[in-house]
């Protein structure tokens, strides 16, 4: 029987062994175990975190903010949730990073929580618009606060895992045309060399956060900043993205062969809506061009595969979802951890580790997160045993933060962020729920 995520009061935040109750058949006390130094981690990103950015998507935010306000309902106003976030979502400030969590300056207090978690890695990313405001010109003011922030994770024993391009740029670069300037391999290379160098304590890296999401959102939809609606420069961008990605690898090598080098890569389920000769076709070409064809043409300079997964869909021949989902979260997404399972087993055929760079729900309430981790581990433990090399997990996000053009409404957190209280944080039941399966390195059943 389907789970309604969204009802199903047996799973009361503070029962972490509600588990137990939800079928006759599970076996009592079971647990089911991780390999060893399996990574148990969380994610952010700087644009997301920090706060005090000056970049490409701070400037659009001020241009959009009324816009996006305006059309909250519109977005959220078929949702159930639609007058508890009715506040929030169709306030402009909601839409404005500004400190964002402050992460900037509160880094040590998050990575004692995280800490208190026994989470022993943490994906983020550096802010390219601190480290070169100007184009050429690195502010070394800001490589040292990179540098503190990596000691003070090496420090607590959290592994620092980097992601080079987590979306923002620099005005400077915005202004060259971003992904579509002929020069932006050199220009990210340039960067992420004087990153590599600069940092040596980090081990690995990951050049771009998802490709496609970005340049779909950026290029095709325009959604987000430059907010092209153009599938030409979409391809161009993507183009861009693959070379830059190979070319940035060669060069991190360069630097110090044994560094571990990947990509953080958003794959989706795909199921053809119904069962016909075209959409099964359909199928095929979305799945191949979303989910195989960046990495196909990236796999020789791939240390690692990240996946980012948060969803199936189901397509009709012409590519559009037909049904609303039926258990959504606060985004509006399906709700199907699960499927986290055949996403993981089709990255067999490239033969790499795989990292879960990111999985997690927006869930203001948190009444379904802890249904959501368990599923997701429960599959990807199962992917494990079915030969597939997953060497770690890391739940987006460790805290609430700044959700895009969402802004600050979706609550991803394992750690509550209170806004109206000078930045609080308050770890969730889910928090301590991810916390204990770090600690044992296995999910009871
Ligand atoms: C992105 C994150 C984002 C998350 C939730 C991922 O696509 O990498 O930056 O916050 O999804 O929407």
């Amino acid at each position: 029987m389907e789970k309604n995520y969204k009802t199903d009061q047996t799973m009361s935040p503070s029962n972490s062994d509600s588990k137990k109750n939800k079928s006759s058949n599970d076996i009592e006390n079971k647990k089911i175990s991780f390999p060893k130094n399996f990574y148990w981690g969380s994610a952010t990103a700087s644009h997301q975190v920090e706060g005090g950015n000056f970049n490409d998507w701070s400037e659009w935010e001020k241009n959009n903010a009324d816009r996006l306000a305006n059309q909250a309902k519109d977005r959220y106003g078929w949702m159930d949730i639609w007058e508890d976030i009715k506040p929030e979502v169709t306030d402009p400030n909601n839409y404005i990073s500004g400190i964002a969590c402050d992460h900037y300056n509160r880094y040590e207090e998050d990575f004692d929580l995280m800490r208190q978690l026994n989470l022993n890695a943490y994906r983020f990313s550096i802010e390219w618009s601190r480290i070169e405001p100007e184009e050429g010109k690195f502010n070394e003011k800001e490589i040292e606060h990179y540098k503190r922030f990596i000691t003070a994770l090496e420090k607590r024993g959290i592994e620092p895992f980097v992601t080079i391009w987590h979306w923002p740029i620099p005005l400077w670069l915005r202004d060259k045309g971003g992904w579509l300037s002929p020069d932006i391999t050199r220009y990210f290379e340039r960067y992420s060399k004087k990153l590599v160098e600069e940092l040596p304590g980090v081990k690995y890296w990951i050049t771009i956060n998802e490709p496609h999401i970005n340049s779909v959102q950026a290029y095709f939809r325009g959604e987000w900043p430059p907010a092209y609606k153009s599938f030409p420069k979409y391809h161009r961008v993507i183009n861009n993205m693959i070379k830059t990605h190979n070319n940035t690898y060669k060069a991190i090598k360069k630097i110090n062969p044994n560094l571990t080098v990947g990509i953080a890569k958003n794959n989706f389920g795909l199921i053809p809506y119904k069962n016909t000769f075209y959409n099964k076709i359909a199928k095929n070409i979305i799945d191949w061009w979303w989910n195989r064809r960046f990495l196909n043409k990236t796999q020789h300079s791939l240390d690692f595969i990240g996946l980012n997964y948060y969803f199936n869909e189901e397509k009709d021949v012409f590519g559009r979802d037909k049904k609303l989902p039926k258990e959504f979260s606060d985004m509006g997404f399906e709700i199907n951890p699960k499927g986290i399972y055949s996403v993981l087993m089709q990255l067999k055929d490239y033969n790499k580790p795989i990292f879960i760079t990111e999985s997690g729900v927006a869930d203001r309430e948190d009444k379904i997160r802890k249904d959501y981790i368990y599923d997701i581990l429960k599959s990807t433990h199962k992917a494990i045993q079915d030969g597939l090399g997953v060497r770690g997990h890391f739940y987006w996000s460790i805290i609430d933060n700044f959700e895009w053009d969402r802004g600050f409404a979706m609550k991803f957190g394992l750690i509550e962020v209170d806004y109206k209280n000078n930045l609080k944080r308050k770890v969730r039941d889910s928090g301590w729920y991810y916390g204990n399966i770090a600690k044992n390195n296995s999910l009871n059943l």
